[in-house]
């Protein structure tokens, strides 16, 4: 097992990307890297945090997200945007279009999809989520906190009892990864696509949406709707077609297909 190196990491960043201005905070053991990267002040850069585990690793609806030692990336990033709606509403979206780009790159599979708004799935499992958290403006930007938690190298058979079906890289490719490396080119794809907003990637989202045509069911809180999903627009909100014919348009939400 390799573990992750900060000397490594920060080398090979600085050697990709001379001009990425970052500081990387790496544990062992952490409660939560979203949490760390919260409470740390500001820095110049971007602010980088990892962990071979995380003690209170979450995920979205307050879900608790699976972390144990040396097997995946848990990865947060602070980045700052200006105040503006249709960057930040966008920004989900973007962010799993930059995970599942460097993934093309790693293990190019045409059964690696995106479930609105940021699940990667390959296979109807799910690869990697990614929790967004955005702070109080300070100096006139947003800062916003990136948390991405991407299954490696664990053996998805080692742990058969889990609520929702999930994989790995290893179970994808059957080969081991160095995480160290995919965590420089998950900040590189990460910077260039944060520089764009959605539109700039409309097509690449039509390309690869899990759920566009499918029968699907929305949870948004004690409500459940049911029908079609017809795409996004422009600010990454689905769009959903009832099945009397009246067109939904959600912001946030757990999708899930609507077997019948
Ligand atoms: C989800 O799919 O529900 C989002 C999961 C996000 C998990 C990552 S792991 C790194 C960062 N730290 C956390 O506590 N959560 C995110």
């Amino acid at each position: 097992m390799i573990l992750l190196n900060e000397k490594t990491i920060t080398q090979s960043l600085l050697t990709k990307r001379p001009d990425f201005l970052f500081d990387l905070h790496l544990f062992d053991s952490i409660d939560s890297t979203n949490l760390y990267l919260k409470e740390l002040s500001s820095t110049l850069g971007v602010a980088i945090c990892c962990a071979e585990m995380q003690t209170q690793g979450r995920g979205r609806f307050g879900r608790h997200w699976h972390s144990p030692f040396g097997e995946n990336i848990y990865c947060s990033s602070r980045w700052h945007f200006k105040n503006d709606v249709s960057k930040l509403s966008g920004l989900s979206l973007v962010t799993s279009l930059a995970v599942l780009a460097m993934l093309n790159d790693l293990c190019h599979s045409p059964h690696l999809k995106i479930k609105w708004p940021n699940d990667i799935l390959w296979n109807n499992k799910k690869l990697s989520g990614s929790l967004i958290e955005l702070l109080p403006e300070s100096n006139n930007r947003i800062p916003v906190i990136i948390g991405i938690g991407l299954n490696v190298n664990t053996d998805t058979q080692k742990y058969p009892l889990v609520e929702k079906p999930w994989c790995s890289l290893y179970e994808i490719t059957h080969h081991h990864f160095d995480r160290n490396e995919i965590i420089v080119n998950l900040m590189i794809y990460l910077d260039h696509y944060l520089n764009h907003d959605l539109n700039y990637f409309m097509e690449e989202w039509n390309q690869f949406d899990y759920l566009v045509g499918k029968r699907i069911k929305v949870l948004q809180g004690l409500t459940t709707l049911t029908g079609t999903a017809r795409g996004i627009n422009s600010l990454g909100q689905l769009i959903l077609e009832d099945e009397l014919g009246v067109t939904h348009i959600l912001s946030s939400g757990d999708t899930s297909l609507h077997e019948t």
